[in-house]
């Protein structure tokens, strides 16, 4: 889930950038409501991209403290609807105290069997790949044993969430048609659904909504099937 158009939702009513991320935290609650609801086992969250560093300090800033923020006052609530917290991104850059309150909530919240809610704070898909080939590298280099070639299992067990399977449906709000570096391992099979919703106004009933688009979609994998003929 791309959570596009804070920015633009606030813009639309005379508000700072700021404004506009405040009200998209209870889209996320939302999403998750109605994910939950849904039966959906995994649903991802981009939160903050390794591009995001570009904005301006105010922003950057900002959005720092609100991750943590937002995980803080939340977690309680997350914990009541049984769902397991993980965070997917690199450390490097972050704010030690997010990544602090990431590892609470994730060991807080590690023994729900609800919906796993995978924030992706500091994520980058590239950077994710070349991430897991570094861990290869340094693998061998504590005198490890070389693979005797790399598969895509040996990409696969060094992602920042290894168990997170193969992504279904990929969604983005706020029009823009883009993946914009986020979960590229992962989608490489995914349905795309863009929606027009700005992230503020995204209800459970928008992701309700999207999960009936993924369902009329005919997924092959690659394969091939006639159309049934009538
Ligand atoms: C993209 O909108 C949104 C973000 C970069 C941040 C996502 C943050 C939230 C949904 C806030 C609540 C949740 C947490 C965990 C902090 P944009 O700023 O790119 O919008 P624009 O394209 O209209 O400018």
């Amino acid at each position: 889930m791309v959570m596009d158009g804070n920015g633009r939702w606030a813009n639309e009513r005379g508000l700072t950038r700021t404004e506009g991320h405040r009200a998209g935290e209870a889209a996320l609650l939302e999403a998750v409501a109605g994910a939950t609801s849904a039966g959906v086992e995994n649903l991802t969250a981009y939160a903050f991209s390794t591009e995001n560093w570009k904005r301006s300090t105010d922003e950057v800033k900002f959005l720092m403290g609100y991750n943590k923020d937002v995980l803080r006052r939340r977690r309680d609530l997350l914990m009541e609807w049984n769902v397991r917290i993980r965070w997917s991104g690199a450390e490097r850059k972050l704010w030690p105290s997010v990544v602090r309150e990431l590892r609470i909530a994730e060991e807080m919240t590690k023994n729900n069997t609800g919906l796993v809610l995978t924030m992706a704070v500091n994520y980058g898909g590239r950077q994710e790949i070349v991430a897991a080939v570094n861990k290869i590298l340094q693998e061998i280099r504590a005198g490890g044993q070389a693979p005797k070639s790399i598969t895509e299992k040996t990409i696969q067990k060094r992602l920042y969430v290894p168990e997170l399977p193969d992504v279904d449906m990929f969604l983005r709000s706020s029009g823009e048609m883009r993946i914009s570096n986020f979960m590229l391992w992962q989608s490489s099979y995914a349905e795309m659904i863009f929606m027009d919703v700005l992230w503020p106004d995204f209800t459970r009933e928008s992701l309700w909504e999207a999960i009936s688009e993924f369902g009329r979609r005919q997924r092959r994998f690659g394969g091939a099937s006639d159309a049934p003929l009538n």
